[in-house]
């Protein structure tokens, strides 16, 4: 995740004037750049020239059935929101994202930590729990670090590609289809913490980081696409990138076919991320990455209500009436190119701790720099014991309008499966179901738009 800060809703905006001043030209790269990944460029001609859904051989019917699942936040990328004792556990206040961990963690301390983490975070137990909730899908955030390290970084790679394909193997026995979502590239795609380094983005525009980025995805995707990993039906490029949308786009050409160069027995649906242009209010993707050129393609939006004081200061009514206004433009938009909302969620406050960062304050009660208090955080995030009705009532209700939502498309992913201990609760989608906000059905809704 996330959208972090008023800075992106404020960028947004200016994208959206740089957007409606027309697109460019769809191109493939050049057959240079195909050739560097060691492929050969006639499978992909081949590929490129065949019509749309016939020449492709998906490992899920993304057309036909709805998308339902959940991301695996915190585990492979840290967020210390979710697990807050990863960060807490070095004792180091400077510790506030994987590049600080990397940079002021003694190593053997950093490589224990991990290991641990991803171990006891995310077990097979987890895989059967949500595949027994009705969902299909599980989105995997990983790290560009477990793949590969280039000089100068501090992260820490340890065995987070073997933990993703020993995920894919729990998905694949629960009959769980994944979504590789690349949820750090070098240089970083955007300023926050989840990033990579908090506060530094050079990924867009730089020639050797846009590189090794594709010879990242170029290692995922040869390794996932073969046949023993056919639970992995997706990879998407990368997170949340911000900055002209044209040039996003443009990389997005390149990780199209760096990923199809690079497909074994299956093809992956591949992801892109919308650059904070939402296609159920604004037409920039309707005419972007069409086929033939480019088939088995969904753009991913994100939507949280909560990272700014406006959002925060919605009522209830005002909240459900936005989600339920997307239901028929993101249908439409569907039409035009793959829609789906690979992240969301029913919390409406931005009380969990860590959340806005480490140690900083939430919006919602006025303790984070700048922002309006709206009331206590009390009791609306933490241990779902203490959740009042009314309040369940709330977050039940922004599930159920957000799911019929966004079923109009594609399908969701909601953010996130768990959270550690009882830190936050209210992010929880097995917290959810526990406590009733989400029906065990996915389909079993307790209100439609
Ligand atoms: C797109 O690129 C092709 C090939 O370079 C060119 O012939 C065509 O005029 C371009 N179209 C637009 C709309 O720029
Ligand atoms: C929070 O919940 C607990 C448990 O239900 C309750 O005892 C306490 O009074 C609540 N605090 C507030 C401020 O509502
Ligand atoms: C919430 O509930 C837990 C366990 O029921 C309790 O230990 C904790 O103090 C409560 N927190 C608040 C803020 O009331």
């Amino acid at each position: 995740m996330l959208v972090k800060s008023a800075f992106v809703t404020l960028f947004a905006y200016a994208l959206a004037a740089v957007v409606s001043a027309g697109g460019t030209n769809d191109t493939l790269a050049s057959p240079h750049a195909q050739r560097s990944n060691g492929v050969p460029v006639v499978k992909r001609m081949e590929r490129l020239h065949l019509p749309r859904a016939e020449s492709l051989n998906l490992r899920f019917p993304y057309n036909q059935k709805t998308m339902r699942g959940v991301s695996l936040g915190g585990w492979l990328a840290i967020e210390d929101f979710i697990t807050p004792s990863v960060y807490a556990s070095t004792g180091d206040d400077r510790v506030i994202d994987e590049w600080s961990f990397g940079k002021y963690v003694d190593h053997d301390k950093a490589v224990s930590i991990l290991r641990n983490h991803f171990d006891t975070f995310i077990t097979e137990d987890d895989f059967a729990e949500i595949a027994s909730y009705g969902l299909n899908h599980v989105r995997i955030p990983f790290p560009y670090w477990g793949v590969k390290t280039y000089p100068g970084d501090p992260y820490v790679k340890v065995n987070q590609l073997a933990k993703l394909r020993q995920a894919a193997r729990w998905a694949a026995k629960y009959n769980l289809k994944v979504i590789i979502e690349l949820h750090t590239v070098p240089g970083g795609a955007n300023p926050f913490d989840h990033g990579g380094h908090k506060g530094h983005m050079n990924w867009l525009g730089n020639a050797d980081n846009e590189g090794r980025t594709l010879e990242i995805l170029n290692a995922l995707a040869s390794e996932f696409s073969q046949s023993q990993y056919s639970a992995v039906s997706a990879i998407s490029l990368v997170n949340e990138p911000i900055g002209d949308t044209d040039e996003i786009r443009r990389f997005y050409q390149r990780g199209y076919n760096t990923v199809r160069g690079a497909e074994g027995s299956g093809d992956l649906l591949v992801v892109i991320g919308d650059g904070f242009v939402n296609p159920a209010n604004n037409d920039y993707w309707r005419n972007k990455m069409q086929p033939p050129k480019y088939q088995g393609v969904a753009v991913d939006t994100h939507v949280y209500r909560l990272f700014d004081d406006g959002s925060i200061a919605l009522t209830q009514d005002e909240r459900i009436s936005y989600y339920c206004a997307f239901k028929s433009s993101f249908a439409d938009a569907n039409k035009y190119i793959w829609s789906m909302v690979g992240e969301w969620s029913p919390v409406f406050t931005d009380c969990a701790p860590g959340l806005n960062g480490r140690n900083t304050g939430a919006r919602y009660d006025g303790s984070y720099p700048g922002s309006t208090r709206r009331g206590s955080c009390k009791n609306r995030t933490g241990n779902a014991n203490n959740f009042s009705a009314g309040f369940i009532a709330n977050l039940r209700k922004n599930w159920a309008a957000q799911a019929d939502a966004y079923e109009s498309g594609l399908g969701w992913i909601m953010w996130t499966w768990k959270t550690e201990g009882h830190n936050a609760d209210d992010w929880s989608y097995r917290a959810g179901v526990r406590h009733g906000w989400i029906p065990r059905d996915p389909t079993d809704r307790s209100f439609s738009c």
